[in-house]
C-alpha cells in the first residue's frame, strides 16, 4: 500500500481537517471532551481516540508509515504497553530482540511475569540463533532497529520471514529512524511505533506514543486502549501535527549533519569508537543501505580517556546541550549508562556492551560546520 505521493507532501497536507464553516488552512483544535450525539452515529470521546484532531495526526501517520489506521496515545511506553496487553495473554510469549530501549526492558521484565506472559530475549544480529529461541506458544516478535543506544540494525527482512514461516505477529519500534528513514510495514512487518516525543514532536516540547498498523490489528490493540486509557488531548495533537508539517525537512537535514558529524569523530584521534549506519565501518552497513532510506541522525561515541575526561567534555561543549531524550531540532548528547539505560542493571548494561563512557549524540538541525566546531574545541 505504499504511497504515490512523495513524503514532503504528506507530512504537508494528509489528514488536515478541514472545518466547512471557517475554511482556514489548518485544523482547528477541537478542545471539546463532550459531544452531541443524537444526530450522529458516532460517539466521539477523547478515550475512544477519535476526536477530530487525533484523527489528523493518525492519518498523516498511518499515511507517512504507509499504514491502514493508527493510535496516538500520550507517550511512547503508553504505546508499547497498550499494544502488548493488547494482543498477549497469560502463557503467551514474546521474542524480543536483547538491544532495546531501557524503559521497554524494564516494562518487560517487571510487568510481564505479574500477567502470566513468557518472553526471552535473543541476537537479532544473528538470525540463526535468535530463530532457536522461538517457542511454540510465541505471539509475536519485536524488535527495535537502529537499537538504543548502540545503533545496531536488525535486518527487518528475515525477521518478517522467519515470523511468517512461524506464524507470529512482528512489532518494530521504529523510533530512532524515524518515518523518513524507514517503513517497516511494506517490509512485512505488522506493527510499527513510535516515541512521537522524538522525532515526531521534533522540538522537545511534548510528548506521544504512535502504533501503526492494519485496521484489524489497530481494532483489537483500541478496545483495550479505551480501557487503560493514555489518550493524546487535543492541544498537544494539534502542536504535533503542525510539528510533522517540517519531519521530512528536519528529519534529513539531521541525517545530513550525523552522517558529516560520525565522519568527523571516527577520523578524530581522541575518538575511540563510532557507531553511526552510515559509516562503511558499521557491521551492519549493508543491512542499513538496504533497509534504510536514510542512515538516522543518532549515533553513539566512545571516546579514549576516563569518565573525568568525558564529563569534561561534556561541560565544554557550547553548542551542543548534554541532555535526556533525542530527536529534538537542537543537538544534545548524553551518557546512556546514566540515562536511558540507569534502569537496567550494571550487568546487563555490560552485557549489552553500553559501557559507562558511552556517549549518545541526538544531531540536530545546526549548521553542519558549528556543530563539528562545538565537537573539535570540546575534545581533548
Ligand atoms: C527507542 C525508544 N522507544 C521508546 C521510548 C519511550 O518513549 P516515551 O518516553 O515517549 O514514552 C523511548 C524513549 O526514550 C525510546 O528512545
Amino acid at each position: 500500500m505504499a504511497s504515490e505521493i512523495a513524503k514532503d507532501t504528506l507530512c504537508v497536507h494528509t489528514g488536515t481537517y478541514h472545518d466547512q464553516a471557517q475554511p482556514g488552512i489548518n485544523s482547528p483544535i477541537y478542545t471539546s471532551s463532550s459531544f452531541e450525539y443524537l444526530d450522529t452515529d458516532a460517539r466521539t470521546y477523547p478515550r475512544y481516540f477519535n476526536t477530530p484532531n487525533q484523527e489528523s495526526v493518525v492519518k498523516k501517520l498511518a499515511a507517512l508509515e504507509s499504514g491502514e489506521d493508527g493510535i496516538i496515545f500520550g507517550s511512547g511506553m503508553a504505546a508499547i504497553s497498550t499494544t502488548l496487553l493488547a494482543l498477549l495473554k497469560k502463557e503467551d510469549h514474546v521474542l524480543f530482540q536483547a538491544d532495546l530501549y531501557g524503559g521497554t526492558q524494564r516494562f518487560i521484565t517487571t510487568d510481564f511475569p505479574r500477567f502470566g506472559i513468557e518472553y526471552s530475549f535473543g541476537d537479532a544480529t544473528n538470525i540463526e540463533m535468535f530463530e532457536e529461541a522461538i517457542q511454540f506458544n510465541t505471539k509475536l516478535i519485536y524488535i527495535e532497529t537502529p537499537s538504543n543506544p548502540l545503533l545496531r540494525l536488525t535486518d527487518i527482512e528475515k525477521i518478517v520471514a522467519l515470523a511468517k514461516q512461524y506464524g507470529v505477529l512482528t512489532m518494530i519500534d521504529n523510533t530512532f529512524a524515524s518515518p523518513i528513514n524507514q517503513n517497516p510495514i511494506p517490509m512485512g512487518i505488522d506493527l510499527v511505533m513510535h516515541s512521537g516525543t522524538k522525532y515526531l514532536g521534533g522540538h522537545s516540547d511534548l510528548s506521544c506514543g504512535a502504533i501503526i498498523g492494519s485496521k484489524g490489528l489497530v481494532a483489537q490493540i483500541k478496545s483495550t486502549a479505551t480501557h487503560f486509557g493514555g489518550n493524546l488531548n487535543a492541544q498537544t495533537c494539534y502542536l504535533l501535527e503542525r510539528s510533522l508539517k517540517t519531519l521530512a525537512l528536519r528529519v534529513r537535514q539531521q541525517t545530513y549533519n550525523a552522517q558529516k558529524l560520525a565522519e568527523f569523530m571516527e577520523k578524530h584521534p581522541k575518538v575511540k569508537k563510532v557507531h553511526y549506519p552510515g559509516l562503511e565501518s558499521h557491521p551492519q552497513h549493508d543491512i542499513a543501505k538496504r533497509q534504510m532510506e536514510g542512515y538516522g541522525a543518532m549515533l553513539a561515541v566512545e571516546l579514549h580517556g576516563n569518565a573525568d575526561e568525558t564529563r569534561q567534555f561534556l561541560r565544554k561543549l557550547k553548542i551542543v546541550t548534554p541532555a535526556m531524550s533525542l530527536g529534538g531540532v537542537e543537538t544534545s548528547i548524553c551518557e546512556p549508562a546514566t540515562t536511558s539505560h540507569a534502569k537496567i542493571s550494571a550487568e546487563q548494561r555490560q552485557n549489552l556492551g553500553i559501557s559507562d563512557s558511552l556517549l549518545r549524540i541526538s544531531v540536530g538541525i545546526e549548521a553542519t560546520e558549528d556543530l563539528i566546531a562545538d565537537f573539535e574545541q570540546a575534545l581533548p
